[in-house]
């Protein structure tokens, strides 16, 4: 966990996580039974993808959904991710603004995306359900890298770059 915390000029947006990122981001969230055991089944598959060289894709889930995911609720679309939690500015920027892309969550997709760490995010990932992350997460992913590795991957603004060469 982060020992600083941001000044207030900087309350709408950080590059850096701080503390209230970690704790008020991140925290509530694991009280969440579901996405206590999809942490869990995605740290199974992070020692798994490390052994395959695939930690980058793997990042990919982890970053649009616990950092920057969004959930379909009956009323409305909302933010559970900690990265947009922790910043007044992308919560407004990810469930209101119409710039950015809205995407339902796939896996293949979503880890063929690359994303920003230095800005808003340009494409969110839509959930239904809590229970759907963890369902569709095993804890091994081999199959799926090897087909992933075949196709382009996607910019951080969706759209698609030129097919991988090597
Ligand atoms: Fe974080």
């Amino acid at each position: 966990m982060t020992d600083w915390i941001r000044k207030p000029e900087e309350f709408e947006y950080i590059v850096e996580p701080d503390v209230f990122h970690d704790l008020f981001g991140h925290v509530p969230l694991l009280f969440n039974p579901v996405i206590a055991d999809y942490i869990q089944r995605y740290g199974q598959g992070g020692l798994k993808a490390e052994e395959l060289g695939a930690g980058e894709m793997l990042a990919r889930l982890y970053w649009y959904t616990i950092e920057f995911g969004l959930i379909r609720e009956p009323e409305g679309l909302r933010a559970y991710g900690a990265g947009i939690l922790s910043s007044s500015g992308e919560l407004k920027h990810s469930v209101q603004s119409p710039e950015p892309q809205r995407l339902p969550l796939e896996l293949a997709r979503t880890m063929r995306t690359r994303y920003k760490i230095d800005t808003y995010q340009q494409t969110y990932f839509v959930i239904d359900s809590f229970e759907q992350l963890f369902e569709l997460t095993a804890p091994d992913f081999t199959h799926l890298y090897d087909q992933l590795r075949a196709l382009p991957e996607f910019g951080a603004d969706s759209k698609p770059l030129a097919a991988r060469t090597a």
